[in-house]
């Protein structure tokens, strides 16, 4: 908090700054590269919105903030959840589920079969592994399966209201930056790794995205 205050006393000083020596336009680079430099350019080995900003095309920054939202997108730990077919796989290499579990009407299995019969609201360790668990642990609809398909399609669908659950824009930077499902990716349990970076950062490069048009790599 007080770090942001400090950053908009600054903002506001290269602003005052930069219109003093002539110009409003001026003044409004001055800030926003000064908002750019305010956050760390990566976190955990993902690239922050902020260092993308140098790129002033609104469609190449589009690309390469999803590209680089694809490193979350493609591990494991969300593609297992968001498969191709019927079935939700395990571990970084993806194994069939064991033992066999289906989607069914709802994504949470069917009867005897329920997700909710082993994934518990929150993690649980045992002995040997760690069972995920959520309060809403359940399978992305097939519309959202991601497996098999290249980075450019999958967010060409994450676009489509009709494959997407009905979200607009705003909704899916929503989802990026505050659902629990996603979250659990960086807190998935002793033995499974997490993807790259934080939430708060995956959600940035999600909002900028949107923000610079939402083009597809
Ligand atoms: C436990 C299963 C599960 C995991 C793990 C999971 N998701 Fe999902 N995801 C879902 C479900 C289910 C939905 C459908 C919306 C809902 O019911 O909450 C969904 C929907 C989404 C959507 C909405 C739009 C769309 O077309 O897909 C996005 C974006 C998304 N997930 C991203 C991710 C990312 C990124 C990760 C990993 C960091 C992840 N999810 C991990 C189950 C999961
Ligand atoms: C009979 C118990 C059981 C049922 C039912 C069950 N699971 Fe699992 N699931 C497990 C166990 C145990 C693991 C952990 C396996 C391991 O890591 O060795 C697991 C792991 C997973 C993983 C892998 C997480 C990762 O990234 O490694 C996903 C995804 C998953 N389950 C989804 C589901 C969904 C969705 C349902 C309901 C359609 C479901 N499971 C039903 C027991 C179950």
């Amino acid at each position: 908090m007080r770090y942001r205050t400090a950053a908009w006393g600054f903002i506001a000083m290269a602003v005052a700054a930069t219109a003093a020596c002539g110009g409003q336009r001026r003044g409004v680079d001055a800030a926003s590269e000064v908002l750019a430099a305010e956050g760390p350019k990566e976190v955990n080995g993902l690239e922050t919105a902020s260092a993308f900003v140098a790129l002033t095309d609104d469609i190449a920054r589009a690309k390469a903030l999803f590209a680089e939202a694809g490193k979350v997108i493609q591990h494991p730990r969300c593609t297992n959840c968001h498969p191709s077919g019927e079935s939700p796989t395990q571990g970084d290499e993806m194994r069939a589920h064991e033992p066999p579990v289906v989607r069914g009407d709802d994504g949470h299995g069917v009867v005897g079969m329920r997700c909710q019969t082993c994934h518990m609201v929150a993690n649980v360790d045992l002995v040997d592994r760690t069972v995920p668990g959520s309060p809403t642990w359940h399978l992305a609809p097939a519309s959202m399966g991601w497996v098999g398909r290249s980075l450019g399609e999958i967010c060409e669908q994450l676009k489509d209201p009709a494959r997407n659950g009905g979200m607009d824009l705003a909704a899916i930077a929503a989802h990026a930056r505050a659902d629990p499902l996603v979250g659990w990716a960086w807190a998935p349990g002793a033995g499974r790794s997490a993807p790259p970076g934080d939430q708060a950062t995956f959600g940035g490069l999600i909002e900028a995205w949107v923000a610079a048009g939402a083009h597809c790599p």
